[in-house]
């Protein structure tokens, strides 16, 4: 081949492909196109492979010419490319936005309820049901709702730095869901009947016990209130929450602002047997009975310190920790797993 027809082939080639790349509509067709010049049996490599037969004088000014070519080729690929790209984020710009409230395509994977809310909520129901409303109430407080009001002597262990956390500005983070019954009794009349579910914060941690756990507290004031009627309460709460059957009882305990106070024992629900006897098990340390929850007739002195008259009035108070309930609800053997939210652990229920 000559050099003149190499040299009007480049020219030819030249024309024709810039031509074909102002045409390509898309990326994927300026790209097919590119590749018929460039590419390894594309046709630039198939006139540079001729160079062979050119006389070896002319070879030098024909290699220019090839670089000249291939540099324009590129720079016009290079441009339609631009071009294209340019166009396709404009019409991305102006299409309509994206209907973020549209329904997913794809069944998204659905998530569960928290052991302690499912615990909370059906011990809200059952309260509930019995007569009782929700009174909620700040996390933090003043010594004077969470302790003095509730007849805390003021050197009281649980109000030591240790036991409690305390802001820099002298308030504390509710040691228990007992600021609620102040907090009530000290803004309203009786009668009233509430329950206080919420967070409540101390300094411990181990495998028990968390620095911030989950409470219920459930009270009831009244004219002519009587133990037994706290004891009606208990009985139809435990047959509610474990079953029919479900026996309760009362030791005598001790709380600053109950008089008398008591801890609360259910019948153990590992080891009963389909007969209802209970031959005791690891969980109830062999004695048939786990305690639930502490309870009492509240104290006068906390009437007195919310104004409210004790000679006129009794009412009774009660308190569980939730992650307990829902331990022995669900045989969790370690309180951390409720807070760690690990999915495997919270998907199980
Ligand atoms: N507030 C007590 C506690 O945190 C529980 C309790 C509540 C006891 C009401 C008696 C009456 O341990």
């Amino acid at each position: 081949m000559s050099e003149e027809s190499i040299q009007s082939a480049l020219e030819e080639l030249r024309t024709r492909c810039t031509a074909a790349f102002e045409k390509a509509e898309t990326e994927q067709a300026l790209r097919d196109e590119n590749a018929k010049v460039l590419g390894k049996k594309g046709e630039l490599t198939a006139i540079l492979k001729q160079m062979g037969q050119v006389p070896p004088e002319a070879r030098k000014a024909i290699g220019e010419r090839v670089n000249v070519v291939k540099t324009e080729v590129e720079k016009a690929f290079d441009d339609r490319l631009r071009t294209l790209q340019k166009r396709v984020r404009q019409a991305e710009l102006d299409a309509p936005p994206f209907d973020l409230t549209l329904p997913g395509r794809v069944p998204a994977p659905q998530g569960h309820r928290h052991p302690i809310s499912i615990v909370r909520e059906e011990i809200i129901t059952i309260f509930e049901r019995m007569g009782f409303a929700v009174f909620d109430g700040p996390e933090i407080d003043t010594e004077t709702n969470n302790f003095t009001k509730l007849g805390f002597p003021p050197d009281h262990p649980a109000t030591d730095m240790q036991d409690s956390f305390w802001t820099t500005s002298g308030h504390l983070l509710r040691t228990h869901t007992s600021n609620i019954q102040v907090r009530a009794m000290s803004t309203m009349k009786p009668p009233m009947a509430y329950i206080a579910p919420g967070a409540v914060y101390r300094c411990d941690d181990d495998i028990t016990h968390s620095p911030m756990f989950h409470q219920l507290e459930a009270f009831l004031v009244d004219e002519h209130v009587t133990l037994a009627h706290l004891k009606g309460v208990l009985a139809e709460f435990a047959e509610r929450l474990y079953g029919p059957g479900t026996p309760v009882r009362l030791r005598p305990s001790y709380f600053p602002f109950v008089e008398p106070g008591a801890e609360v024992d259910i019948g153990c629900v590992f080891c009963k047997k389909p007969d209802g006897t209970r031959p005791g098990c690891n969980v109830c340390k062999h004695t048939g009975w786990i305690e639930i929850l502490g309870c009492g007739m509240i104290a006068p002195v906390v009437f007195e310190h919310c104004g409210i008259d004790p000679e006129k009035y009794t009412g009774f108070a009660l308190g569980m920790g939730l992650e307990r309930v829902a331990m022995l609800r669900y045989g969790i053997p370690d309180i951390r797993l409720f807070f760690e939210n690990d999915p495997r652990f919270l998907a199980q229920f």
